[in-house]
């Protein structure tokens, strides 16, 4: 049988479990393989007033040896167009789909491998309550990965970006991930930030 969750049954009696909470809960996280190799959970970052929610796919490598989420390239590049779009990154509460990094080893480095629907399927109930604990007006996918998670698994970000689900009064929307902006020619990369960016306003207005 399942392990029970922080969020099973949950009612008007029992209220969301503090981001604190889970972040502690989260630390000691078995449910999936992925702890293993990795150096440490990557929790969700921000205020617990935030009013959007950024999801990523998983920490990077930088991301797994400082323990904080979209700090290494993909982060910078994500800082730079919101503030390009106006939103203040201090108010914005970001994390990712899958907490712990996910690699394969080459030589010394550490290359990024794509989490396995188990492996997002177990860590899901740590995007749950960090939704259910912040409360806020939007919750934004970044990439696949996470628009998979929040949207269904046949919506395409590459179709659908910028579309808007309201559900459970939240809205859901997707766009880009950031490390997109990080490959291919300089053409394709300007493209594919000023997405970002003008993606990022219309969620700046849908708060
Ligand atoms: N890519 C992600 O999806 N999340 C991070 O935290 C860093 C890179």
């Amino acid at each position: 049988m399942d392990e029970p969750s922080l969020f099973d049954e949950p009612s008007a009696d029992s209220p969301a479990a503090s981001l604190a909470e889970l972040r502690d809960a989260a630390a000691a996280c078995t449910n999936c393989d992925l702890y293993r190799h990795a150096t440490q959970t990557v929790f969700g970052a921000g205020p617990q007033d935030a009013r959007l929610i950024l999801v990523g796919e998983q920490p990077g490598d930088r991301e797994d040896i400082e323990g904080e989420p979209f700090v290494g390239p993909a982060g910078r590049l994500l800082d730079q167009a919101l503030v390009d779009a106006g939103i203040d990154r201090d108010l914005v509460y970001v994390t990712n789909a899958v907490k712990h990094f996910k690699f394969t080893a080459r030589g010394k480095r550490r290359i990024h491998a794509t989490p396995k629907v188990e492996e997002i399927r177990a860590c899901r109930l740590w995007l749950d309550g960090e939704i259910a604990a912040v409360r806020p007006t939007v919750v934004a996918a970044l990439g696949a990965t996470a628009a998979k998670v929040l949207l269904g698994p046949s919506f395409r970000v590459s179709k659908q970006r910028g579309e808007v689900v309201e559900r459970d009064g939240l809205r859901l929307t997707a766009t880009i991930h950031p490390s997109a902006i990080l490959r291919g020619p300089q053409e394709e990369r300007d493209a594919a930030l000023a997405d970002l960016v003008n993606d990022l306003r219309a969620i700046a207005a849908l708060l």
